[in-house]
């Protein structure tokens, strides 16, 4: 066949389209929001200055940052006909409860395709997209603890309002502080699986919500953002310094991968990682220094039975300890990484749907050779 391209497998290295949003530079450790380092951007600004880069695509002068949070604070309220929803999507993880409670708040919102409306319009949506995601997570965490949902404090700055809306209490400087870091370390990351979800259905026209929607299904999985958790986990089932390498041998002889460790692009020290571990440093307390030890000795034996594939500790690995540590519960440690990436999905959504060009690749077909003649019905 020559119509065929062939690329590599899971599209490794393979271009697709042009961006403005933002990369990853894997061989380099270093990774961009727009034309600024990322992580320059934890250490000077705040969240909603970030925010407001990802979506009007500029930092904000001290006016335009004013507005903003003018714009954004009263929608981190839920409309009543979503909070009155929120109950009965309990049954399941926070995740599979966003994913509905987003759709229906497009719907209610009245979100048309992006094809069919104004870029205006769909700026707008993708602010309200990205102002109302984190109501909705700690509203359905609450609802499964049985505990009643806590409304957003207009005083409080994102990320410390995020936690307040989580736990009912106005957090510590420092947990504030380190939240926002990690929250604003996770905002976008090149082409990652979700956003190239978000995209493609950015590309059929499709609107706001569905393509938000789409992201957060391809960001539940383990092996995207399904892992801080399980990193965390793996920690504890470690317990002590001794057992580092019997655990750690007996799961990579088992065929097993271990959680937090490895990165599709960074082929060297992922810098959100470096970034983590220095907050956490901060924080304190005994379990970052065991986690430490954890990561030198693991990044040890990885390079012994798996010469050459350069693993080392991703985004994940010190996440689940700075968030644990601040009081974020395990099990919403996926969906607070969708907190902020869902701004790093709307930006490329935005950015996509200027672009009428659908995204739609091709597969080889290597079943049996056809047309194998149908069989009659069986008597
Ligand atoms: N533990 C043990 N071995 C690993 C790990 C790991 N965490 N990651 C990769 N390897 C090994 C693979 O087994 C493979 O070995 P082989 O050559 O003998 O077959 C080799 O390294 C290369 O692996 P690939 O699958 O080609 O690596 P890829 O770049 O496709 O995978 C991924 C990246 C999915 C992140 C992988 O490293 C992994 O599964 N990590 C654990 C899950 C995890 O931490 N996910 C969070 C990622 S960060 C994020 O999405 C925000």
């Amino acid at each position: 066949m020559t119509d065929f391209i062939e690329v590599p497998r899971g599209l490794a290295g393979v271009i697709v389209t042009e961006t403005e949003v933002g990369d990853v530079r894997g061989e380099e450790g270093f990774y961009h929001y727009r034309q600024y380092s990322a992580i320059e951007l934890i250490q000077k600004r705040d969240f909603e200055d970030v925010w407001h880069l990802m979506l009007k695509g500029e930092l904000p002068t001290v006016a335009q940052r004013e507005a903003f949070i003018a714009e954004v604070t009263p929608l981190r309220h839920l409309p009543k006909a979503v909070a009155d929803l929120l109950p009965s999507l309990t049954v399941s993880v926070p995740m599979e409860g966003l994913r509905t409670a987003l759709s229906f708040a497009a719907a209610l919102r009245g979100m048309k395709p992006v094809l069919d409306i104004d870029e205006e319009t769909r700026l707008a949506d993708a602010v309200y997209a990205s102002a109302i995601v984190p109501t909705i997570l700690t509203s359905l965490h609450r609802l499964r603890q049985g505990l009643e949902p806590i409304a957003p404090r207009d005083d409080l700055a994102y990320a410390a309002n995020y936690l307040y809306m989580l736990t009912g209490e106005e957090p510590k400087p420092e947990h504030a502080r380190a939240i926002e870091a990690y929250l604003m370390s996770t905002i976008d990351h090149g082409f990652n699986a979700s956003t190239f979800t978000a995209r493609v259905i950015a590309s059929t026209g499709a609107d706001m919500g569905a393509a938000l929607v789409g992201a957060i299904g391809a960001l539940s999985g383990p092996l995207h953002g399904g892992a801080p958790s399980r990193a965390l986990d793996a920690l504890d089932a470690i317990g002590t310094p001794e057992n580092i390498d019997s655990w750690v041998r007996g799961k990579i002889e088992g065929g097993e991968r271990l959680m937090g460790f490895g990165h599709a692009v960074y082929k060297t020290d992922d810098p959100r990682s470096l970034m983590l571990r220095d907050v956490a440093t901060s924080l304190g307390g005994h379990r970052v220094e065991f986690a430490k030890q954890v990561e030198k000795r693991v990044v040890e034996i990885l390079a012994e039975l798996k010469p050459g594939r350069n693993l080392y500790t991703n985004v994940e690995f010190f996440a689940g300890v700075v968030m644990e540590d601040c009081g974020v519960p395990r099990d919403m440690f996926t969906p607070t990484f969708a907190a902020s990436r869902v701004i790093g999905w709307a930006a490329n959504v935005l950015e996509q749907a200027r672009d009428s060009k659908i995204i739609r690749p091709r597969a080889k077909y290597v079943g049996e050779v056809p047309p194998v003649p149908v069989p009659p019905i069986a008597e």
